[in-house]
């Protein structure tokens, strides 16, 4: 089953055709630097970027999978959550083509996109349930009990920022550029982790939520005492000792929610934050060590970050398993799509 699918929850223009919720014929994404100069995304912008895009994107898809739209099975799309006016860019064109060429529409959750993400070009056979998995983006950070590839259990989220955002705002801090992550870590990795001691907050005893607002204060602290130089070396210690303390809060709440949930067969982390090598090795250590295999994440970094194929992933899990999920009708954007 061939599913052609956006997903443009945020500011990536994303198309992608994905053959049986594995095999990716072609993932296209059309980024848009027009946000970096304000550190963070303009929905605005964002909405009129997509519209100027999609057309194109599509097009380039459809060549790199040398298929016609005819070809396709299915059309899959986000449905949320995200920013409002960037959702119904995708939904609108989706349900427009489906219409068009009378294929089934399948409307996905963003975050069932990010947990099937691991599915791409691997056999299924190699992800095994039940799973834990850690969604970490720039716009959400959550827990998840899988069953199978539809049957998801949030156990844990973010009460106040990101992670990612946390990424974000350091690097805004230390006066870098946006998207923060991938320069915080590679600044990390000449930098001393023990120089600056910054707070590891785990919550109360059971909790696997998160909170990553007093680590963005103990850094905004640091960065505003009067003793602190912004030289290139202090800057590395300082993206060296943020990165180290994000990765034991990670362990920390994986150690737990492992110990809720002695039977996980395999742990996974996917999103933007599952680029991070630090992270991934710190969690590795305690998924073998629990379940004896290694941690999975998706096999490349660009099905780390959003990608239309994971939606397309998820999108054939959807209908293998309910094909009355396909609608008929123009699926509505929500911004606040519940999983
Ligand atoms: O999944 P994604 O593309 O979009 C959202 O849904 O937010 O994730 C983007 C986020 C950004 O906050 C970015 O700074 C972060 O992922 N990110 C990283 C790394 N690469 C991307 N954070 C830490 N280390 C990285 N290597
Ligand atoms: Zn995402």
């Amino acid at each position: 089953m061939k599913i052609l699918a956006f997903e443009t929850s945020c500011d990536d223009t994303c198309v992608a055709v994905v053959e049986n919720g594995t095999r990716v014929l072609a993932n296209i994404r059309q980024a848009q630097g027009e946000h970096n100069q304000y550190h963070g995304v303009v929905p605005e912008i964002a909405a009129r970027l997509h519209a100027e895009h999609w057309r194109g994107v599509l097009d380039q898809a459809l060549k790199e999978a040398d298929l016609k739209i005819e070809d396709i099975d299915a059309i899959a799309v986000t449905q949320g959550p995200g920013l409002q006016t960037s959702l119904l860019n995708g939904t609108t064109a989706a349900s427009f083509l489906s219409l068009l060429y009378q294929k089934p529409l399948i409307p996905v959750h963003h975050i069932h996109g990010h947990l099937c993400s691991v599915f791409l070009e691997r056999e299924i056979s190699e992800i095994q349930y039940p799973c834990l998995t850690l969604t970490v983006s720039g716009g959400h950070t959550s827990f998840y009990r899988c069953e199978s590839p539809t049957q998801i259990t949030q156990i844990g989220q973010t009460l106040d920022d990101a992670a990612g955002e946390a990424f974000d705002k350091t690097a805004k801090m230390l006066g870098l550029d946006y998207p923060g992550g991938p320069i915080v870590s590679k600044l990390a990795e000449e930098g001393d982790d023990q120089a600056y001691k910054l707070p590891l907050i785990v919550m109360a005893k059971a909790s696997l939520d998160f909170s990553f607002s007093g680590l963005k204060a103990a850094v905004y602290r640091i960065v505003h005492d009067e003793n602190f130089k912004k030289t290139p070396s202090e800057i590395k210690n300082l993206c060296a000792s943020f990165q180290s303390i994000t990765a034991k809060t990670f362990q920390k709440k994986l150690q737990r929610a492992l110990d809720q949930y002695p039977d996980t067969a395999q742990v996974h982390f996917v999103g933007g934050v599952s680029a991070n090598t630090r992270i991934r090795e710190a969690l590795d250590v305690v998924a073998r060590a629990h379940c004896d295999a290694p941690l999975q994440v998706p096999i490349d970094m660009s099905y780390c970050t959003d990608n239309a194929a994971m939606i397309a992933s998820a999108a054939y899990f959807n209908y293998q398993e309910n094909p009355a999920c396909a609608k008929t009708q123009f699926i509505d954007a929500d911004s606040r799509l519940k999983i």
